[in-house]
């Protein structure tokens, strides 16, 4: 079966190729979400910035200069002054001339029955954009998730498209004097419940275990976890009960939790 399962709990959990299959392939392009697709994985997450002239391209960082070499910020730049930048050549020079994707042909790309988690990394003026994307592509809603860090974009997506699934992004700090960590687990729940949200998607270094997860689930949130490339961790938050966990390692991690 493909489906990822602890002896201690039957339910598949889905796991989220972070920037497609990032490991193996440059993160957020063409060849890392075809890659994860070629492999099965059930979902993908990437992350989109909003050009000047409004097209939603496929970047974690603002500016380009990281995974094209040539420092453009994207809000800045004119679509057709980022398209023909490689993105793929940094990685490794066999993927030369992988260009930076926009929304759209990632979105293409998604299976049927597979879901694509996208982080907006802006406020929600990129939401219009956003929702035009999703309904140009032909997908079911329910198949891509908004993703934010950005309470009010993740508010906006779900008032716009309320089939869109979205999750509140959220880390967490620990105060060096009190070790107290914060936010607390009613405080995500609070805020996700405000935003409309349908669940958190939260750094797994938190508090999360199987008290905190069922905390959540009982508020009626699912609960993703980023980024885990560790299969011992993995194990451990899929026995607290989360729904989800995004890799950089895919295909490589589902393999390890496999042999459970
Ligand atoms: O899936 C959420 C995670 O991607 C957030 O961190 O920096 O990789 O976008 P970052
Ligand atoms: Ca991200």
């Amino acid at each position: 079966t493909m489906a990822t399962t602890t002896q201690t709990d039957s339910k598949a959990v889905e796991i989220v190729a972070h920037r497609g299959e990032s490991a193996d392939a440059p993160e957020n392009t063409m060849a890392a979400f075809k890659l994860a697709w070629s492999r099965k994985v059930e979902a993908i997450e990437l992350d989109v910035h909003l050009s000047r002239d409004g097209v939603l391209v496929v970047s974690h960082d603002g500016d380009t200069k990281r995974t094209t070499g040539v420092a453009k910020e994207i809000k800045e730049s004119a679509w057709s002054d980022l398209k023909g930048l490689d993105a793929g050549r940094w990685k490794n020079p066999k993927f030369a001339g992988e260009p930076l994707p926009t929304l759209d042909e990632a979105l293409a790309t998604i299976p049927d029955g597979a879901r694509c988690f996208i982080e907006v990394k802006t406020g929600p003026e990129a939401v219009p954009a956003l929702v035009e994307a999703v309904r140009r592509s032909g997908k079911k809603p329910a198949q891509t998730a908004v993703i934010s860090f950005h309470a009010d974009t993740v508010a906006e997506a779900k008032k716009r498209l309320p089939e869109l699934k979205a999750y509140y992004l959220a880390s967490f700090k620990r105060d060096p004097k009190t070790n107290v960590v914060s936010p607390t687990v009613d405080e995500l729940i609070s805020k996700a419940k405000e935003l409309n949200a349908d669940g958190l998607d939260l750094d797994f270094k938190g508090p999360i275990d199987r008290a905190f997860v069922d905390r959540v689930k009982s508020a009626g949130l699912a609960l993703y976890v980023w980024t885990v490339d560790d299969p011992a961790i993995a194990r451990r938050l899929i026995e607290a009960g989360v729904d989800g966990i995004t890799t950089n390692k895919a295909e490589w991690l589902k393999g390890q939790l496999r042999r459970d």
